[in-house]
């Protein structure tokens, strides 16, 4: 095997990606599963360590940026079926899961899929092909349930006043649009992020996927999930402590390892 294996940096730079596959304790054959495969940036480490990969992605885009290696098996999908499709491809007692959530730097970067408040593109944000659009739910959505993402999801103060501001300006089609509704860059960054984890459902998923990791994972396994916002972060820490209460293994990081952009890693084996 080549001691460098081709990455794909300019789809995404992975964070913490040495430090990630560490904590996953790579065994040699053993088989992992990448929940968020992106560029393949984390898969290619696990593989270059001795690894096999069996990896999930809700964007058709990561899925074909994404090199093909034989130690890699991809499955275009939801992380909310992670159980199922780890149980389709003989993925079920898996040696270790890494979740490392939120958008790849392509999605940002690239102004048709309409995430970014920096450049002007339609409004989409979707990561898979199954939710509804930004548009889609900023122009149908009662005024009172916008401001309610952009504080829950987007932490804005001013939300109530930007949710009044996008419905006087409704319909609205395109990025630039809605940024130049929403003030300063610091809050477009805040509500773009609302309406991103809103319509991706975000928070759900992770929810939702967690506890069928715990399932997937053979004993001694080791789950290790990145986080680039709190709220994200929160959840992750709370399945944890209540994992570890119950006995079904232990925290491996006591405080979460801190990366680039902001980003949070926490680890857990699943008790031998
Ligand atoms: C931060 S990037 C991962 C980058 C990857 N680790 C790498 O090294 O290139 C997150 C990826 O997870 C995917 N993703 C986010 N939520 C997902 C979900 N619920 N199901 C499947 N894929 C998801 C996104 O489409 C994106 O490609």
């Amino acid at each position: 095997m080549p001691k460098t294996l081709p990455k794909n940096l300019n789809f995404h730079s992975p964070v913490l990606a040495t430090v990630a596959v560490d904590w996953l304790d790579i065994k040699q054959q053993g088989r992992y599963i990448d929940a968020t495969l992106g560029g393949g940036g984390h898969t290619q480490e696990i593989i270059r360590r001795g690894g096999q990969v069996l990896g999930l992605d809700q964007d058709p885009e990561a899925l074909a940026a994404c090199p093909d290696l034989d130690q890699l098996t991809k499955v275009q999908t939801n992380f909310i079926h992670l159980g199922e499709v780890a149980r389709e491809h003989g993925f079920q007692n898996a040696a270790g899961i890494l979740f490392d959530l939120g958008v790849s730097q392509h999605q940002v970067e690239e102004p048709s899929r309409g995430f970014s408040w920096q450049q002007d593109g339609p409004l989409d944000m979707r990561m898979g092909t199954t939710a509804v659009t930004a548009a889609e739910l900023i122009n149908q959505l009662p005024e009172k349930e916008l401001a309610s993402i952009i504080t829950r999801f987007g932490e804005e103060h001013q939300a109530k006043a930007i949710a009044r501001r996008i419905v006087a300006h409704r319909p609205l089609t395109t990025t630039r649009e809605l940024f130049s509704l929403v003030g300063r860059p610091d809050q477009g960054r805040r509500v773009f992020q609302a309406i991103r984890i809103a319509i991706n459902d975000e928070l759900g998923a992770v929810t939702t996927a967690l506890p069928q990791a715990l399932e997937v994972l053979r004993p001694g396994g080791r789950l290790v999930v990145i986080s680039f916002h709190s709220l994200e972060d929160r959840l992750v820490k709370q399945q944890f402590a209540a994992w570890s209460s119950l006995g079904q293994g232990q925290i491996l990081t006591a405080k979460p390892v801190l990366g680039e952009r902001g980003s949070k890693l926490r680890a857990f084996m699943k008790k031998l």
